[in-house]
């Protein structure tokens, strides 16, 4: 069955979500993050969502490209103002607990959240989160929550450098899922998931959690430290027990890979902050 993925469609699922002001659907763009940032500059209300079918200069995380290809996947990004969001340090992992859930609701699938920012389906990447904010002086004027999902990607689609390491829902599951109906799951929880309690979204997204309790090796620029996941902060930074029994609290990094499953290493709760990186809400800034 032909899936009907249009402004229509997706403007009449999304009209019962009253936090939704605005939709802006396109069949191509650069990127929704910066059509979103531009609307916000104009002074775009909270609940503006910027959707498009296809990206010819999707971001990802540390000036990455990101593969967005028309027809076959979730490309959003949603304005929010600063009184929406309970919690600016979470918000990353607030929107990884939302996408978790709803394509569990969706799609009946168990994606698992490597932190800090991507969507795991057996171990393989099937999206990512970018949140990017406009900061005046220290205060957040406003932030641009963009998610990318490879939904209806076949395998012989993507890139021959992503074909290891990045999965759809798709491949996954041999099914092909009405981008519509998960965009309503996802835009649902993501409101949910932002009216949370910190540590309530600190529990879920231990709880989804593909590293927790696991040996990672952790890159940022030229510092790698090696330890396992013991748990998450409040601010959604991650602490690492090292080998020698220091724990280090990582605020960001560059790349993080499982070295080794532990089996029964039951995490505890963190000490000493250590921080590799300094962001305030693991988001990217926007120029
Ligand atoms: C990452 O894993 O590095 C984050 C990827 C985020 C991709 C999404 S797709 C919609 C929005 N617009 C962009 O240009 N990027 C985000």
């Amino acid at each position: 069955m032909k899936e009907s993925f249009s402004a229509d469609a997706v403007k009449k699922s999304l009209a019962g979500i009253p936090e939704i002001k605005k939709i802006y659907y396109k069949k191509i763009l650069d990127s929704t993050n910066l059509l979103a940032k531009e609307l916000a500059l104009e002074g775009a209300p909270s609940g503006t969502l910027v959707i498009a079918d296809e990206q010819s200069k999707g971001r990802g995380r540390k000036k990455r490209s990101w593969f967005s290809p028309p027809r076959s996947g979730l490309w959003f990004s949603l304005i929010l103002q600063p009184e929406e969001v309970h919690d600016y340090s979470l918000l990353t992992t607030a929107a990884g607990v939302a996408a978790a859930k709803a394509i569990k609701k969706a799609c009946d699938m168990e994606v698992k959240l490597r932190w800090p920012n991507d969507l795991i389906l057996n171990g393989k990447k099937c999206g990512g989160i970018l949140v990017e904010s406009r900061l005046s002086g220290t205060k957040p004027k406003f932030f641009i929550a963009g998610m990318g999902i490879n939904v209806n990607i076949e395998k012989k689609n993507f890139p021959s450098q992503l074909k290891s390491a990045a999965t759809s829902l798709l491949i996954e599951s041999r099914k092909r899922i009405s981008r519509t109906s998960l965009l309503e799951e996802i835009i649902k929880e993501l409101f949910a998931s932002l009216k949370k309690q910190s540590n309530e979204v600190i529990k879920e997204a231990k709880e989804f959690s593909e590293i927790m309790g696991k040996k990672v090796k952790i890159t940022s620029g030229r510092e790698i430290i090696e330890g396992v996941a013991e748990n998450l902060s409040s601010s959604g930074s991650i602490i690492i027990k090292t080998e020698s029994g220091d724990m280090k609290e990582i605020l960001t990094c560059d790349r993080i890979k499982i070295v080794k499953e532990l089996r029964g290493n039951a995490p505890s709760p963190g000490g000493q902050r250590y921080s590799i990186k300094s962001s305030h809400h693991r988001g990217e800034g926007i120029q």
